[in-house]
């Protein structure tokens, strides 16, 4: 019955996503969500078995803001393929990054029947308390995309391979640069994301132990001086804030077209990379001599600004496959069985190692954009043009 049920959700949820993948697109405003399809009419199901998908029960999804694309996406991806397969399902945003928002929605989807909850945490260690509450009722927790630390209650935890993210990021601006070949020193500066966001850990760590050899050798230089993650941070990865940190490393290091050259910033996803090129753009740099600038995200104005010179890459993380994944690992714990899980060593949330799933991230440029993001149908043409 078991594998009845799982090959009929299987179907349901292919179908969904080719639904997806032939949808309309997103609003090309960064806040819109990039809803799906609707899913999958039941008459596809295969014959024999009963129209309706496996699933039934409540699901509730804690998303930390509407002010970044992403969330918008995931939290809408979730919302249709949960649906899809069955589940009846209470999505919340906490308003924008709101921690007691989040508290509260986390407590009434406790106390209003969900069965199961999906949460990406705005601060990953600020929910210990009102998860002691879903683990007295039983309710498994999956943590979605963040890791949320110091809880017991956290079942699982599907994200991306954000170790590898950073790497990637790294290791272009080190082939960018021709580090192990051309003479330098090359000046770089490095822009990082939310302290209370362990994902800043993987994509900061991954960046840093691919360049930190090169700053040690003196062949990458940082004349702010700014090398630790705290330097770096930029509060809920807000552009503004990472945009005033760059007018501000500008202003006292005379980076700029005419000044000091600056080769390359490190910027851990798109939101901080758009506040660093609205800085450096403002400071005379154009396409023509913009630094090295990475991202992450392949949000769409990051890849206009792709298309149009002023960034060199993103990391591009398909939310409809982490979306999947997380349907897939609900319907598990659902059902009493255990969920697909390909990282048992990673993920440590201060009470042990949390069972993952890590989806693959992969480099996007304006070589591959239009393959990875239009031919998949995650954009159209005209979303990033
Ligand atoms: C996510 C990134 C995102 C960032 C800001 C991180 O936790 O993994 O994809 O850019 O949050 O929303």
């Amino acid at each position: 019955m078991k594998k009845i049920l799982a090959s009929i959700l299987a179907s349901a949820m292919m179908l969904s996503l080719a639904a997806c993948g032939g949808s309309a697109p997103a609003e090309s405003s960064s806040a819109a969500p990039a809803a799906p399809a609707a899913p999958a009419a039941s008459s596809e199901a295969p014959a024999g078995g009963d129209a309706a998908p496996a699933g039934g029960g409540k699901v509730g999804v804690s998303m930390p803001t509407q002010s970044l694309q992403r969330w918008n996406q995931d939290g809408s991806n979730m919302k249709a393929e949960l649906e899809a397969a069955g589940y009846e399902v209470d999505l919340q945003y906490a308003g924008d990054n709101d921690i007691p928002t989040q508290v509260s929605q986390l407590e009434n989807m406790i106390s209003n029947g969900c069965e199961a909850l999906v949460v990406a945490a705005i601060d990953g260690s600020s929910l210990t308390e009102v998860l002691k509450g879903a683990k007295d009722a039983g309710i498994p927790v999956i943590s979605y995309d963040r890791l949320i630390m110091n809880s017991d209650a956290i079942s699982y935890y599907a994200t991306f391979d954000n170790y590898k993210v950073g790497t990637f990021q790294g290791n272009f601006i080190k082939d960018a640069l021709d580090l192990d070949n051309a003479e330098g020193p090359f000046n770089i500066e490095l822009v990082t994301g939310s302290p209370d966001d362990n994902n800043v850990n993987f994509f900061f760590g991954g960046a840093m132990d691919v360049l930190k050899p090169y700053m040690d050798s003196g062949k990458l230089v940082v004349l702010s001086g700014q090398t630790e993650k705290a330097q770096c941070a930029t509060p809920n990865w807000s552009a503004e804030e990472s945009q005033k940190r760059m007018e501000n490393l500008i202003t006292s290091n005379g980076y700029g077209p005419e000044g000091t050259k600056l080769d390359a910033v490190l910027c851990s996803n798109d939101s901080t990379s758009y506040g660093v090129q609205n800085a450096l753009t403002a400071a005379g740099y154009t396409a023509e001599n913009m630094p090295v600038i990475t991202g992450q995200d392949c949000d769409k104005p990051n890849v206009k600004n792709i298309v149009a010179g002023l960034q060199d890459m993103s990391v591009f993380k398909d939310t409809r496959t982490l979306a999947s994944q997380v349907v897939k690992m609900v319907d598990a714990v659902m059902q009493g069985t255990e969920p697909e899980i390909n990282d048992t060593e990673t993920y440590d949330n201060g009470t042990g190692i949390i069972p993952s799933y890590l989806c693959d991230p992969v480099i996007c440029t304006v070589d591959n954009y239009k393959e990875l993001l239009i031919d998949s149908g995650y954009y159209t043409e005209a979303d990033v043009a």
